[in-house]
């Protein structure tokens, strides 16, 4: 395809009549208007677009809202937003030149998927410290806009961490909310509908997931992310799954890689091939974090233990845990593997563990990776690392990482790592959703759907 190729785009409104550029997804197309009726005297716009690029993005405002199509220069039609049309366009070639003729009148009502976004929407906040779910009240708001280096999200699905509701508590306070009233959550995944300025990597239309803690909003119709902790999510991956992997699954990554784990090619090769752990322990393997772990570890060879209460000893095994311990038991409370198996390293997800009861189970050098450490365990690391031991309490805290979040998206894509979702919520019900949060029983992800049956 030549540089000069020329695409001449005439865009028919039976209705409406009124089309225009809004803008372009590359600055270096240039426009010119070439016609301004159809053959049956009907307003037309034509332009004729000249650029070096295969791909064309445009948006076009209608009466109906915006449309937004893409046009490869070779003169097919990519997709078209809706991309379900019934016959959507014509086009024929000319010599130099592609033309392209689309149909928007017969698909009218689908257009509204697109549209541009209400002024206001539904969304449950709350305005104060502590409250539970009874403290999240639902309310009409703006729409937010993105600002420099975000998106506006349309949103389908958010799923519910326990840092949630602990921010609501007061528990990171005065970091966060950063103000009130807040709007909660901050996984979630949903369509992109308008692009903050310097974002260049997603266009309206794209289906993503996004991770926001801090800024939260996902309880909403609409939220703003930050691009940079934005991924693509491909049709494989439903909505619910996606909202699912940013914080929960980021973290059992991020604990195993803390760990030592450094290969996840799933192959008994990723274990040999490092001197990364051998044999892991999992605590609350049924839960968000915990079921993720167990995946995780499993695809990078390791002997998996795992604890959780009595009624999911047999969907953690499903999950690939070689040994499961039920932590009401005084045995599971040991934390003893059954074969007596000393862990390498430990992803510790449960909370309230002693010191004194990982010490006997780990193997000479260990690490327990603690994402809920108290002062006493956050005293014990600072002793562990000045005086060298070898067997270490190592905190973590949560740092979302974009590259990650396309490997986790890419398992599950793959079918290589499950999401197991406990319970759905509409919008209208997401205090339910929060209050199980807090009742910590959930086995896998809490989700609010946005578009869930009432
Ligand atoms: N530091 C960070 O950056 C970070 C990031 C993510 C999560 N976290 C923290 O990690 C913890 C886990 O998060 P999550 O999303 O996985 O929570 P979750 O989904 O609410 O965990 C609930 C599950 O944990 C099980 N469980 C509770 N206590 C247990 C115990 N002592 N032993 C075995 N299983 C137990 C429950 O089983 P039963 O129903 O049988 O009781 C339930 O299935 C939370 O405290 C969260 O705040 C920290």
């Amino acid at each position: 395809m030549s540089s000069d190729l020329a695409l001449a785009i005439g865009i028919q409104f039976l209705e409406s009549g009124k089309a225009f550029i809004l803008s372009m997804a590359q600055d270096y197309l240039s426009l010119k208007k070439t016609d301004g009726s159809d053959s049956r005297g009907e307003h037309q716009l034509c332009y004729r677009a000249i650029g070096t690029r295969t791909l064309y993005t445009y948006i076009v405002a209608t009466s109906h809202g915006p449309l937004i199509f893409e046009v490869q220069a070779a003169g097919s039609f990519l997709s078209t937003t809706p991309p379900e049309t019934d016959q959507p366009y014509q086009h024929q070639r000319t010599r130099g030149a592609t033309s392209l003729s689309l149909s928007l009148h017969a698909h009218r009502s689908k257009h509204q998927a697109m549209a541009a976004p209400k002024k206001t929407m539904r969304a449950l906040q709350y305005d104060k410290y502590g409250g539970g779910a009874e403290g999240l009240k639902h309310v009409d708001v703006p729409v937010p806009s993105p600002n420099k280096g975000e998106v506006l999200l349309k949103l389908e699905a958010a799923s519910i961490n326990p840092i949630d509701w602990k921010i609501q508590k007061g528990m990171v306070r005065p970091f966060l909310p950063r103000k009130f009233p807040f709007i909660p959550v901050g996984d979630m995944s949903g369509e992109v509908v308008e692009l903050g300025s310097g974002v260049t990597n997603f266009k309206p239309g794209d289906k993503v997931i996004s991770i926001s803690f801090a800024t939260g909003g996902g309880l909403a119709e609409y939220a703003v992310a930050p691009a940079s902790l934005t991924v693509a999510r491909p049709p494989e991956v439903s909505a619910a799954e996606g909202a699912s992997l940013p914080t929960a699954a980021s973290t059992a990554l991020q604990q195993l890689k803390a760990a030592g784990v450094s290969s996840f090619d799933g192959g008994s090769g990723s274990v040999a091939d490092n001197n990364g752990p051998k044999n892991v322990l999992v605590t609350a393997a049924s839960g968000g974090v915990g079921h993720y772990a167990v995946q995780l570890a499993k695809l990078a060879g390791l002997h998996v233990t795992a604890t959780c209460g009595a009624h999911n000893l047999g969907f953690v095994a499903g999950l690939g845990a070689d040994e499961v311990l039920d932590y009401k038991t005084p045995e599971g409370a040991t934390l003893r593997s059954p074969s007596g198996t000393k862990y390498d390293a430990v992803v510790h997800c449960a909370t309230g563990t002693p010191w004194s009861v990982f010490a006997p189970v780990l193997a000479d050098r260990a690490t327990v990776v603690d994402v809920t450490p108290g002062i006493a365990a956050a005293a014990k690391s600072f002793l562990q690392k000045v005086t060298f031991a070898k067997k270490r309490l190592v905190p973590l805290v949560l740092i979302p990482k974009k590259e990650e979040m396309e490997w986790l998206v890419d398992m599950t894509r793959q079918g290589k790592l499950k999401t197991v979702i406990d319970s759905r919520y509409p919008l209208s019900r997401a205090q339910e959703a929060w209050a199980k949060s807090m009742e910590g029983h959930a086995t896998g992800k809490i989700v609010v759907e946005m578009g869930g049956a009432e």
